[in-house]
């Protein structure tokens, strides 16, 4: 990944690497995968609208992280997809929660109307609570070739990310700060930390526990994730106010009119950005030493900063 330049310099210059091609591929596998995760039964409701937050589309951010990692310490894709569609169940269950009216209230996610506007609130709790329970059912029924001591280690790593320890206790705080124009930036890092890095951090670790990563390794690819984790909710933030609603799929300028904490009510937009790519550097050094097996993390860690919606 080295060359030298006429006057002798050593450049760091980075091999092609088709990043939208193998988002374009990722997805649809993990589509693929969610659509045979969930079948419609009695009571057919309820199924219905899991599946229609979770079939709506979005990036799938979290199952691609965890199947790229997965390959980069030596796993296979079939490995990772039942953990990867998991970690898809969970993330929609935490956008429905975080759409309803006694959270952020909006009626538009993933280019459609919110799984409340279309099932009601209660439907749309309990779609929420369905998903969540259903992922921690699908890792542990459906994982292959990997031992069940790996497995149990997914499911407790998954379940610490999800819970009050992580994305419930930054949403507890992100809402606690809604109106409140002192908010530090101890604060403001705690929420984003939570309830959106653990997540992602989950996705990345999850990934390598599958094909059993040395613990040096797992250390690497934790800290990668807890810089891209911070960089990616403060680009959302950002991109809150920049970017129009069809962009985004959901409604732009609701962090002003919500009066929440972030990051450019911080330190404005410009600053914001600035500090979300530093953050994807430091994310990329961190795992340079895997040299030209890292290049799918290092081409996301550059996606989420890049990325319009
Ligand atoms: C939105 O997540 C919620 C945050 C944690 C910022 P994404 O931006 O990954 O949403 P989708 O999955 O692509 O819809
Ligand atoms: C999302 O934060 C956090 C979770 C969904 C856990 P936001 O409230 O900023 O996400 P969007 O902007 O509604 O997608
Ligand atoms: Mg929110
Ligand atoms: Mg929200
Ligand atoms: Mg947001």
């Amino acid at each position: 990944m080295t060359s030298t330049t006429d006057q002798g310099r050593v450049l760091t210059t980075a091999p092609a690497f088709d990043l939208l091609g193998y988002l374009k591929q990722r997805q649809t596998q993990v589509e693929s995968a969610l659509e045979k995760a969930i079948a419609v039964t009695y009571p057919e409701k309820i199924y219905e609208a899991m599946r229609y937050s979770l079939m709506a589309g979005g990036k799938r951010l979290r199952p691609i992280l965890c199947l790229a990692t997965c390959e980069l310490v030596g796993g296979t894709v079939d490995m990772a997809m039942p953990a990867a569609c998991a970690l898809e169940m969970i993330h929609t269950m935490s956008l429905i929660h975080d759409d309803l009216p006694a959270m952020d209230n909006d009626d538009y996610r993933r280019g459609k109307l919110t799984n409340h506007k279309v099932y009601g609130e209660d439907i749309a709790i309990l779609a929420g609570d369905g998903l969540l329970a259903y992922a921690f059912e699908f890792i542990s029924l459906q994982t292959r070739q990997v031992s069940p001591t790996q497995i149990l280690q997914v499911v407790v790593r998954l379940a610490k990310a999800v819970g009050a320890a992580g994305l419930v206790g930054g949403q507890v705080v992100d809402l606690e700060s809604e109106g409140n124009s002192d908010v530090t930036l101890e604060t403001l890092n705690f929420i984003h930390r939570h309830k959106t890095g653990a997540l992602l951090e989950a996705s990345v670790v999850c990934g390598a526990v599958l094909a059993n990563a040395s613990e040096a390794d797992l250390q690497r690819l934790s800290r990668y994730a807890q810089n891209i984790g911070l960089a990616f909710q403060i680009i959302d933030d950002v991109l809150d106010i920049t970017a129009t609603q069809e962009e985004l799929g959901k409604t732009a300028g609701k962090d002003l009119q919500a009066q929440k904490a972030t990051y450019p009510s911080f330190w404005g937009i410009e600053e914001s950005r600035r500090q979300a790519s530093q953050l994807v550097l430091e994310a990329k050094a961190e795992i340079a030493s895997f040299g030209e097996k890292a290049l799918p993390l290092m081409a996301i860690a550059d996606y989420i900063t890049a990325r319009k919606h």
